[in-house]
């Protein structure tokens, strides 16, 4: 029971870098890593030259990790489009499986996961790191104490001024991400919304997607590009959303959204307004949260809490390792996230029919 899980970690990119590595170096007396695997085999060795004592072999071909009785656990943390096979090959070998947000791009076979998943008896918990993030769970909480009254609608605006990824390469190419900015930013406020409200489920969506700054690509303008590594303005593609606006009904609260990978109005603008008729609050995506209330004198209060943010994705791995031993279905089980999965496949194709979906 107390024994380190053997893990095996497919994708060795951006997240894996930036997120999952340095969270199993903090969590080394729970697991190790007896793969890393990558496509690209440099990416996957740099692994484990930077964490020597906790990964083990280097592979390219993940099918030799699965094949491994002694592994327990995969990571897929590769692009969108190879969630849903990796996904349902490791649930085939038994393996439980920790995969990226999102899902995949496609609501029929997220549901098709989930039920490999159910078949199995195996944990699938989908990356939806948010909600290990202290100020939505402390939002969460203080909804079902009722500190709100009713909550009647939810804004959200995830915008940049420039910040298109990747122009040309996978990030703007629909065949591999599956969309833009929708599905790279937008997924994460909408998921952490629904979670907010207890699992609100949809009534209608309607959506508009827009491809517009970069339309031609070469005269695209800006300051950096992360993921400037796949750019590739001369033979790529741009076929996904740079902006995105929708609104939404649930059997709770309204929620609408506006969404820009990049816009020509110079100011960022990451946060959520949660309006209830007793309480609100605004949200700083990924830090703290204003509360906006009056008391029982009918004096107006605006109150800010005083509280660490302990690393987010640290706190969901370790979340995922507890379930991996104990067998608990915890807030980010797949079950738990198709809701969210059936609202991004729902927006795109409400954006692409020009009508509202009613479910
Ligand atoms: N939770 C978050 O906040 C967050 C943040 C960024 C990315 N993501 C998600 O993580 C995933 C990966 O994103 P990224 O930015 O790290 O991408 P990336 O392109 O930097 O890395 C993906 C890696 O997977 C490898 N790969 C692709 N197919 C493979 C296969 N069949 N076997 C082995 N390796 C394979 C690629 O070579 C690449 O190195 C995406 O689904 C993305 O949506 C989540």
């Amino acid at each position: 029971m107390n024994e380190k899980i053997c893990i095996a970690v497919i994708g060795c990119g951006r997240i894996a870098t930036n997120g999952h590595f340095p969270a199993f170096a903090a969590l080394a007396d729970r697991v190790r890593v007896k793969y890393a695997c990558d496509l690209i085999r440099s990416k996957a060795e740099q692994k484990r030259q930077e964490y020597p004592g906790l990964v083990e072999q280097v592979i390219t071909d993940y099918k030799e990790a699965l094949a491994d009785p002694e592994v327990e656990a995969v990571f897929v943390l590769t692009p969108n489009y190879a969630h849903y096979v990796i996904t349902m090959d490791a649930l085939r070998a038994k393996k439980h499986v920790f995969c990226e947000k999102p899902i995949t791009v496609n609501y029929a076979l997220s549901c098709e996961m989930a039920e490999e998943a159910r078949k199995q008896g195996r944990i699938l918990n989908i990356g939806v790191c948010n909600r290990y993030n202290k100020s939505v769970e402390m939002l969460e909480q203080m909804n079902r104490a009722g500190k709100f009254g009713n909550i009647y609608h939810v804004y959200c605006s995830f915008r940049s001024y420039r910040c298109i990824p990747g122009l040309g390469g996978a990030f703007t190419t629909k065949a591999e991400a599956g969309g833009g900015v929708l599905i790279d930013w937008g997924i994460h406020f909408l998921d952490l919304i629904l979670y907010i409200l207890g699992g609100a489920k949809l009534k209608t969506v309607t959506c508009d997607a827009y491809n517009e700054m970069a339309k031609d690509m070469k005269s695209y303008s800006y300051l950096s590009m992360w993921a400037e590594d796949t750019a590739n303005i001369e033979t790529g593609t741009n076929d996904v959303d740079d902006f995105i606006t929708g609104y939404i009904r649930t059997d709770k609260a309204s929620i609408s959204f506006n969404g820009a990978w990049a816009q020509n109005i110079g100011e960022d603008e990451m946060f959520i307004d949660f309006l209830g008729d007793k309480g609100g609050a605004r949200l700083s995506y990924g830090g703290h949260f204003t509360f906006y209330t009056s008391n029982e004198d009918g004096v107006l209060e605006k109150i800010n809490y005083s509280y660490n943010i302990p690393n987010q994705i640290q706190c969901e791995d370790a979340a995922f390792f507890t379930a991996v031993r104990t067998g608990e279905h915890t807030k980010t089980y797949i079950d738990n996230i198709l809701e969210s999965a059936k609202l991004l496949d729902s927006l795109y194709r409400s954006a692409e029919q020009k009508s509202e979906l009613k479910f």
